[in-house]
């Protein structure tokens, strides 16, 4: 997974890592949720909301539709009503309710949480490559396993209890065995589900976090905030990658002043950057001449990455 503020070079890098693993005969999938359609335009296909489409051999994008995965999401809300409660028909404050909630971010993001665990539960690729939106978003997503996690076990603890209660009125009441509870087993499969990606999730031999910096004082600031609430959900970081960093050959030619000053900031917070996190910077990656788009720019900013491949 790639972090960091918006427009840093997140999108460009999780491009650049999924072809790059894909050359070396790795099956990747890189992914988003971001409702900028970013993914299509970097590789200049249009692939929203049509699911893995496969670039190259071993490279496949997707990009998830929000919008229709929050509509199919409340319509396999209003399924579950109908088969626990054995309603034909969703009772209209509840029916109000489900549309109220569609409104709410909460809605959307538990939507594309359970996309999210769906693809990565499922299987099927080598490598998955993460796409998040800006910090603040992939921060409450990754804190929502360990709050729902918690949530989940007190209703669990709960339904339980009440099951007791109702078999021991069962008994009084002479009546049958009590049907299987089917809410209860609704939550222990959410719980399984959430407990198995958040175990993918915060595992540092299965999952790599990486902030995109750029040499600027805003951003440092940021994302050192960011990286300590990060330590506190275990995400596991593993390391900074510089991006934009301005070809050092320039400082040696006749270049303006504006350029200079430029240089001369940069080299400043580079130190900056350095001093702050030290061993954990794993690449600094050039501005290139132009904005990273279609394959032959992503192959460019692939090396610019990793090396020769
Ligand atoms: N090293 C770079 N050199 C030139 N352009 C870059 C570089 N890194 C990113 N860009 C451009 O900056 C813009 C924002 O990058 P993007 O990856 O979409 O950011 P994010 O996903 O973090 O919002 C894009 O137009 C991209 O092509
Ligand atoms: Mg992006």
């Amino acid at each position: 997974m790639f972090g960091g503020k918006g427009g840093l070079g997140k999108t460009t890098f999780s491009a650049a890592t999924a072809y790059y693993l894909a050359k070396r005969g790795k099956k990747v999938l890189v992914f988003s949720v971001d409702p900028q359609a970013s993914l299509t335009d970097i590789f200049e296909r249009d692939i929203f909301g049509k699911g893995p489409t496969e670039i190259i051999p071993n490279l496949y994008a997707q990009e998830i539709d929000a919008d229709r995965r929050v509509k199919e999401y409340q319509q396999e809300i209003r399924q579950k009503i109908f088969d626990m409660y054995g309603m034909d028909k969703i009772p209209e404050e509840i029916e109000s309710y489900i549309q109220a909630a569609a409104a709410e971010p909460a809605m959307e993001e538990s939507a594309i949480f359970d996309e999210v665990v769906d693809i990565v539960v499922k299987g099927g690729y080598d490598y998955y490559i993460y796409d998040l939106v800006p910090l603040g978003h992939a921060l409450y997503y990754l804190s929502m396993a360990s709050v729902y996690d918690a949530w989940i076990d007190k209703i669990t603890g709960l339904r339980e209890q009440m099951r007791e209660y109702d078999q021991v009125a069962a008994v009084i009441r002479r009546e049958k065995e009590l049907d299987e509870d089917a809410i209860l087993n609704e939550l222990l499969y959410i719980k399984d589900r959430i407990n198995k990606s958040s175990s993918i999730l915060t595992d540092k031999k299965k999952t790599a976090f990486f902030f995109v910096i750029t040499a600027e004082e805003m951003i440092i600031k940021d994302t050192l905030k960011a990286a300590e609430l990060f330590a506190k959900f275990d995400v596991p970081l593993s390391g900074y990658i510089i991006n934009r960093v301005l070809p050092s050959e320039l400082k040696h030619q006749n270049i303006p002043e504006y350029l200079k000053n430029r240089l001369t900031m940069e080299e400043h917070y580079l130190k900056v950057i350095d001093t702050t996190f030290g061993k954990q910077i794993l690449a600094s990656v050039p501005e290139m001449e132009r904005d990273v788009t279609g394959l032959p720019m992503i192959e460019k900013m692939a090396m610019a990455m990793f090396g020769e491949f």
